[in-house]
């Protein structure tokens, strides 16, 4: 039996890929068809299930394209209702793959439908367990999304956890391999460890959650303190992953459209279309870009922060990008649920300055500039784009914190009048915020290059947070 993890950085995600004599499985798989449909064909096997682990909340899972293109059967757990055509598996129930098996285990407690798949080989040996969003390395789902107002409370989630890892996981043998859905970065939890598969006996050791004296109360209280609101593109994602949405060779049809300077103009001055820029920094903070855009490099967390910053998931995008990473970009937009990609600006910036359209550039200066510039008190407005905790651990003092996550609903408290000079940890999303600054009519935005990693290199002045527990 073959068992791959596919992992995806960008969303810290891991499909599998489990093939047995001619048989393939695919679990949680991304958007896209076209990866698992190639490696079904290069093993000379067909694909005879789809798994969920659950309705994904963090991206747009392409069950239901991957069936029609193949005729594999759909598998959700128990409880889970679909606008199309599943298999709700039961718990215990054994699903035969060529000379080996999954079998589902329903562990609710991230969802209500949250079920894991054991996989037994042609010997009869079990050697992985596929957790979903129940285990993570280092972590469990986080509860709170699955709420039902009314209904289930996050404790109510918790408790079911709980019961579920101690009931159905924690009583596998200790040198089963745990294969989880998400890695670090991932909001779908909050502690989550870069390691992308660990043995169980070493999680029990290691991981908060699976602590052998917890109590079911600890559990709850632990899980559910600290959770941050979650970004705002999930409600959406789960509605996606319920429904029938466009094929993706449709919206790839469309999104890798050429679009010529003169009607990327046009279209750009449209009050509903976003331009996006969605290339290197470098280039972006060199060459310039299209006055109004957006930045979001799409080599950095592209995905998340697409979901988290444009609100409208019907919003039409067109965007400027490497013209051999078209069909990539469209297809990453696509992974979130952003599948109004109208095209994107055929022969770049360059073609674009040829034709004598403008461009915007972002102002920069380097971290030394900002310390010399920090203690002489001649700048203006200093801002630590980065995450609360990120800040809250360490950050220059005198810099206030305006988080990226939350740029829209506190943009309110920016003056545009005022000059503002953003730094994150390296540089990625300071230049995001500060194209927004710009298209929300900042002019005097200036990033700061290297981020908080160059800063610490300078003779800034640091604080450090000091864990409240220490000062009692
Ligand atoms: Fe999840």
């Amino acid at each position: 039996m073959k068992v791959e993890q596919l992992f995806t950085g960008c969303l810290a995600e891991m499909a599998y890929y489990i093939e047995s004599n001619g048989e393939v499985a695919i679990v949680d798989p991304l958007r896209e068809t076209e990866p698992y449909i190639r490696m079904a064909e290069a093993d000379g096997a067909k694909i005879k299930y789809v798994f969920l682990t659950h309705f994904h909340a963090d991206f747009v899972s392409g069950q239901y394209d991957l069936a029609q293109k193949t005729g594999a059967k759909i598998v959700f757990g128990p409880n889970a209702t679909a606008e199309y055509d599943i298999y709700n598996g039961k718990d215990g129930e054994e699903f035969p793959l060529g000379g080996g098996k999954l079998t589902l285990l329903h562990t609710p407690g991230h969802t209500m439908e949250s079920s894991s798949y054991l996989i037994t080989d042609e010997e009869g040996k079990s050697p992985y367990v596929l957790t979903g969003d129940a285990l993570f390395i280092g972590d469990v789902g986080r509860p709170d999304l699955a709420v039902k107002q009314g209904t289930l409370t996050e404790k109510d989630l918790a408790g079911y956890l709980f019961d579920s890892l101690r009931n159905k996981i924690m009583t596998l043998p200790d040198d089963i391999i745990v294969y989880p859905n998400h890695g670090a970065g991932s909001a779908c939890g909050k502690n989550m460890s870069s390691e992308t598969f660990d043995t169980l006996g070493n999680q029990k050791k290691t991981n908060y959650a699976l602590r052998a004296d917890m109590t079911k109360e600890e559990f709850i209280d632990e899980v559910t303190t600290g959770l941050k609101p979650p970004p705002q593109y999930f409600p959406n994602n789960v509605r996606m992953n319920k429904s029938v949405n466009t094929s993706i060779d449709d919206v790839l049809h469309k999104g890798t459209t050429p679009i010529h300077p003169e009607t990327f103009k046009e279209m750009s001055e449209q009050k509903d279309i976003l331009v996006i820029d969605t290339r290197s920094k470098e280039a972006y903070a060199e060459e310039g870009t299209i006055p109004g855009a957006w930045y979001i490099g799409v080599d950095g967390s592209f995905a998340p922060w697409v979901g988290a910053l444009v609100t409208n998931i019907n919003q039409k995008i067109i965007f400027i990008g490497d013209e051999a990473r078209i069909n990539e970009i469209v297809t990453r937009f696509s992974r979130v649920g952003y599948d109004n990609t109208l095209g994107y600006l055929e022969g770049g910036i360059t073609n674009w300055r040829s034709h004598g359209f403008e461009v915007d550039k972002i102002g920069s200066i380097s971290a030394a500039k900002f310390t010399e510039m920090l203690a002489d008190g001649s700048m203006e407005k200093p801002v630590d784009v980065r995450k609360e905790t990120e800040y809250l651990s360490e950050h220059v003092k005198g810099v206030e914190n305006f988080p990226l996550d939350f740029i829209h609903s506190n943009f309110a408290e920016i003056d545009p009048s005022k000059e503002y000079f953003l730094h994150c940890a390296s540089g990625y999303r300071s230049l995001i915020a500060a194209s927004i600054f710009k298209a929300n009519g900042v002019e005097n935005v200036t990033d700061v290059r290297g981020g908080f990693t160059d800063l610490k290199e300078t003779k800034a002045p640091l604080t450090e947070y000091v864990c409240p527990t220490t000062l009692l």
